[in-house]
């Protein structure tokens, strides 16, 4: 990757990928993949696992370059981007999240260095980690991870979204998030991501129909091509892979009760 871009802020964040074919080294992956997501706009993902759904979320953070076509952001060809300039506009929010062994307040400050304490609680708050956060032996000053305080796996997820709120950059990837929660953190998660993705362009790849069905625009994604989108309504009433997903989705919540 050249280190030579321009530090550019877009007017507007739109993405959009031209004609992209990726491999990973000789591994062909994606294979002519265009679409466009107008920013403030929601989008879901779906389809198989190992389909290249995060590959291709990845390719718009310019994690990999592309081996042909373009990935723009806001019209202008990422590669034109410094890599910080470029990567100000997302926050990623994964399932398995990475803190560092330092105090909780640090962690969540690492999504801007210069904000005051009342920012970051306030940014807590937001996230539904503020509760839990208190209860702990030295609140904000504890320690996490190696000889210090142990999170739950919800707990840590709700604190990468506090720090993803405090970078309030302008477009949102959640990568499987809310996969395999347990319901106890459910209503906490959703209402976390919900204060971070409010007014922002969200990208989910997600499993589930309740967060599927509401997106704007559902992007199917099957061996590196995308072989359908539309809205919910559109693409359940043809023959495809959704509606495949919608029903497989149905059946395992009726198997549940
Ligand atoms: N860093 C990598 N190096 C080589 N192959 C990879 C890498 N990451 C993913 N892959 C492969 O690329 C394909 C698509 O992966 P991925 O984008 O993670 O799919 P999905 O998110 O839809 O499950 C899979 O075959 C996966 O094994
Ligand atoms: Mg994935």
């Amino acid at each position: 990757m050249d280190i030579n871009g321009e530090d550019l802020s877009p007017e507007r964040e739109d993405i959009e990928l031209h004609h992209v074919d990726f491999s990973y080294g000789s591994k062909s992956i994606l294979h002519d993949v265009s679409l466009t997501i107008p920013e403030k706009t929601t989008v879901a993902i779906v389809g198989p696992s190992g389909s290249g759904k995060t590959t291709l979320c990845n390719l718009m953070a310019r994690f990999w370059d592309v081996q042909s076509g373009s990935v723009s952001l806001g019209e202008r060809d990422v590669r034109e981007y410094s890599y910080d300039s470029l990567i100000r506009n997302f926050s990623f929010v994964f399932q398995r999240v990475y803190l560092f062994s330092d105090t909780i307040v640090n962690n969540i400050r690492f999504g801007k260095p210069n904000a005051t304490l009342e920012e970051v609680k306030a940014a807590a708050k937001k996230a539904r980690c503020y509760d839990f956060i208190m209860a702990l032996p030295e609140g904000f000053d504890t320690v996490i991870g190696e000889g210090g305080a142990t999170l739950s796996g919800g707990e840590r997820q709700r604190i990468s979204i506090a720090r993803a709120i405090m970078k309030d950059a302008p477009i949102i990837i959640l990568d499987e998030a809310t996969a395999n929660v347990d319901p106890e953190n459910e209503t906490e998660l959703m209402e976390a991501i919900s204060e971070l993705t409010h007014d922002k362009t969200v990208i989910m790849i997600a499993h589930r129909l309740k967060t599927v069905r509401n997106a704007d625009r559902i992007f199917v994604v099957d061996h590196g091509e995308i072989v359908q989108q539309g809205t919910h309504e559109e693409l359940v009433s043809v023959d495809g892979l959704y509606r495949c997903f919608v029903m497989e989705r149905k059946q395992a919540a009726g198997w549940k009760v």
